[in-house]
């Protein structure tokens, strides 16, 4: 276990929740490790922390919140938010829908309506949108994405390449996904050159801090809270959200928007991010996935805190979200 993160004086039971899901989870060995991504079948995994980052710059961890893994899926709102600042909410929304697809993250459908993919958060959606960053900044286009993912997380990120070596040898689902884009004129130019910036994306490493950081930018509507840098624009960052409340967990995101009730987006690097709006980052790291590609511990472990942090957007409870801020952010 490394956690070895200086906690925060325990002034509203956030550590206890976390710990306490920590330890009840840490024995669960459910779900199995992603394997059509070769190299993600080599990971260690038993691997399991949980970080929770507060607007004010606060960190609450238990276990092994700064090993590295690679983000994945969990890309997918962040390079969103990045387009949608670059061309716009309607040419954006021109490009790809925003309607939950019901599917899984890497389907081959497209809305018969419109021939768009549904949303940017399944594979055909976010190689879209990774096509849009390649229109505006072409050759630099990963180095704008890392770039700003860094920001969001307050520190340098860099990329697995072996994991991009093994995606890039193996994806011939997101080649074809990306030739059928092509073909409906969701994308221009290089097919090739798109589907690389979306590989680079999803091999870039992060931790679970580092998750919980870039939830964190989220939540303060787009300013990283420690390094007070704005990172994405705050209309951005509200689509952004919206998209994944509704999309983020694929063709699990209305149970989760049932139980969890917060925005989220999962990867199969076993990442989970979620934000409490203008409250929490929170970011979880357990490679074994369930059935439908997300973190098995993960969700679990998300359920609870949700649960007793009374985090759910609809949350009625006395411990509800708007009790939670009002504690968050009195001076102590
Ligand atoms: O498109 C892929 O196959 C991956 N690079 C990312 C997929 C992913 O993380 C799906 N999430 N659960």
């Amino acid at each position: 276990m490394d956690t070895k993160v200086d906690q925060p004086e325990e002034a509203f039971g956030i550590h206890s929740v976390v710990a306490a899901a920590y330890e009840r989870y840490l024995a669960n060995t459910d779900g199995a490790l992603a394997d059509y991504i070769p190299e993600l079948a080599a990971v260690e995994p038993n691997q399991f922390g949980i970080a929770v980052a507060s607007v004010n710059g606060e960190l609450y961890a238990a276990g092994d919140v700064d090993r590295p893994f690679t983000i994945q899926s969990v890309s997918k709102a962040f390079v969103y938010c990045l387009a949608l600042e670059l061309i716009g909410r309607d040419a954006t929304v021109a490009r790809v829908g925003v309607e939950p697809s019901g599917d899984a993250f890497n389907a081959i459908v497209f809305d018969p309506q419109t021939n768009r993919p549904f949303n940017p958060m399944v594979n055909a959606g976010a190689i879209t949108v990774a096509g849009i960053v390649r229109d505006v900044a072409g050759a630099g286009a990963f180095d704008l994405i890392l770039d700003r993912l860094s920001a969001a997380a307050g520190r340098r990120l860099t990329m697995d390449e072996a994991v991009y070596r093994s995606e890039s040898e193996t994806g011939h689902r997101n080649r074809a996904i990306g030739h059928l884009l092509r073909n409906v004129g969701a994308l221009d130019g290089s097919v090739d050159e798109v589907v690389d910036l979306y590989f680079r994306q999803c091999s870039i490493l992060v931790t679970a801090t580092d998750l919980a950081r870039m939830g964190a930018t989220l939540a303060n509507i787009g300013e990283n809270p420690v390094t007070k840098d704005q990172v994405f624009q705050l209309t951005a960052v509200r689509n952004t959200l919206a998209v994944m409340f509704t999309c983020g967990m694929y063709d699990f995101s209305g149970n989760w928007a049932y139980d969890v009730g917060v925005p989220a987006k999962s990867g199969v690097g076993g990442g989970i991010l979620g934000v409490v709006n203008r409250q929490l980052g929170i970011g979880t790291f357990s490679p074994r996935l369930d059935a439908k590609g997300n973190s098995v511990r993960g969700v679990a472990a998300f359920r609870d805190i949700g649960d007793e942090l009374g985090l759910h957007a609809f949350d009625c409870s006395n411990v509800g979200s708007t009790f939670m801020r009002s504690l968050i952010h009195e001076p102590r």
